[in-house]
């Protein structure tokens, strides 16, 4: 098996690498660095059945026959979306398209990484695959959440127009080793200052919520999906849910770190809640995540200090 994975050298995509080497497949990753970075793959320079190639998705690529394609390019994090909000709309929906047509070319399979931002400012708690959303279509974040939303069209329409064996991951808010620490979200916001022994910056009142997966089990929801036929999307999230203040007291538990909180402003369209409905996924892929934030965090904390450690060396 040869698999092909956009935005290989991102948190997720790096993560995906791995697994699917470990699964026994050769992998060609492609990507741009917009937002992700070498250091991600760094450990697999010298593996033979893993080849990186240096390109833009937005534009026709082609790699050479694959059997699977991950479709992971794109910026993630509300600070990255918002700094490229063009380049996320263009990979969304023209990384989108050029993607399919290598899965149509080669008869590969087909896997997209959507959002649980398809749901929006949510009016169903939890959410299940069949809410269709609240989405701002033309918000800040709606260049993201909106070419999400594209890229789940266009993928079925792949499947129903192009006969490509697709499906789609709905992705809930998933931390661990390797996630940026200056891209803004949430836990390697809360990691980082606390650390650094700043305040915390909290938007609104802390009493949104949210809910975190750990990257083992994400990678784990994702790879399950990718093997039998289903072919809707599906949520891979981790319905523990937390507030963003108890997240921040966590943070501040397990770092010891004398940081206070700083309040701001919330920003706009953010969602008031987010958890995912997993009945699809624990019944047709016996999934469930295992690790609690608070396991999570633990096993994140050695990463996020050494690449402090590493970033106060560069500057
Ligand atoms: N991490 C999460 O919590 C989360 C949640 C929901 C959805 N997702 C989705 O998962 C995927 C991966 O997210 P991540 O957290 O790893 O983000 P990331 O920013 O770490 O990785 C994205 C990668 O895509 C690359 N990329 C962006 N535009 C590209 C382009 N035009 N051509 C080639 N490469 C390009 C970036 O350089 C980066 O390497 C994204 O599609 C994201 O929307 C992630």
């Amino acid at each position: 098996m040869r698999t092909l994975i956009t935005g290989a050298a991102g948190f997720l995509g790096s993560h995906l690498c791995d697994a699917m080497l470990s699964e026994g497949h050769s992998v060609v990753g492609i990507g741009n660095f917009s937002t992700g970075s070498l250091d991600n793959l760094r450990h697999l320079r010298s593996e033979p059945c893993f080849e990186l190639i240096e390109g833009d998705v937005s534009r026709v690529f082609d790699c050479g026959h694959v059997d699977y394609v991950f479709h992971f390019a794109s910026p993630a994090s509300p600070e990255a979306y918002t700094r490229l909000g063009l380049e996320t709309l263009q990979v969304g929906s023209s990384g989108s398209f050029n993607s399919l047509k290598i899965a149509k070319k080669y008869g590969a399979k087909y896997l997209l990484a959507s959002t649980s931002e398809c749901y929006g400012d949510q009016l169903e708690h939890p959410q299940k695959e069949t809410y269709w959303g609240n989405v701002n279509p033309i918000g800040p974040r709606s260049v993201y959440d909106e070419t999400k939303r594209f890229a789940e069209a266009l993928t079925m329409a792949y499947r129903r127009y192009k006969h490509v064996d697709t499906r789609i991951v709905r992705i809930f808010n998933t931390y661990g080793p390797r996630l940026h620490m200056n891209d803004g979200r949430l836990i390697s916001n809360f990691v980082r200052q606390a650390l650094q022994e700043e305040d915390l910056t909290i938007y609104g009142t802390g009493e949104q919520s949210r809910s975190f997966c750990y990257v083992t089990d994400e990678i784990d929801g994702i790879v399950r999906l990718s093997r039998p036929n289903v072919n809707g999307p599906m949520n891979i999230g981790n319905p523990s849910e937390v507030t963003v203040l108890e997240c921040a007291k966590l943070v501040l538990r397990l770092t010891d770190s004398p940081s206070k909180f700083r309040f701001l402003p919330g920003m706009e369209d953010d969602p008031r809640r987010r958890c995912p409905d997993i009945s699809e996924a624990t019944t047709l892929l016996g999934w469930r995540p295992l690790v609690s934030l608070e396991a999570g965090l633990r096993l994140s904390l050695k990463y996020f200090k050494d690449a402090m450690v590493r970033e106060a060396a560069a500057v």
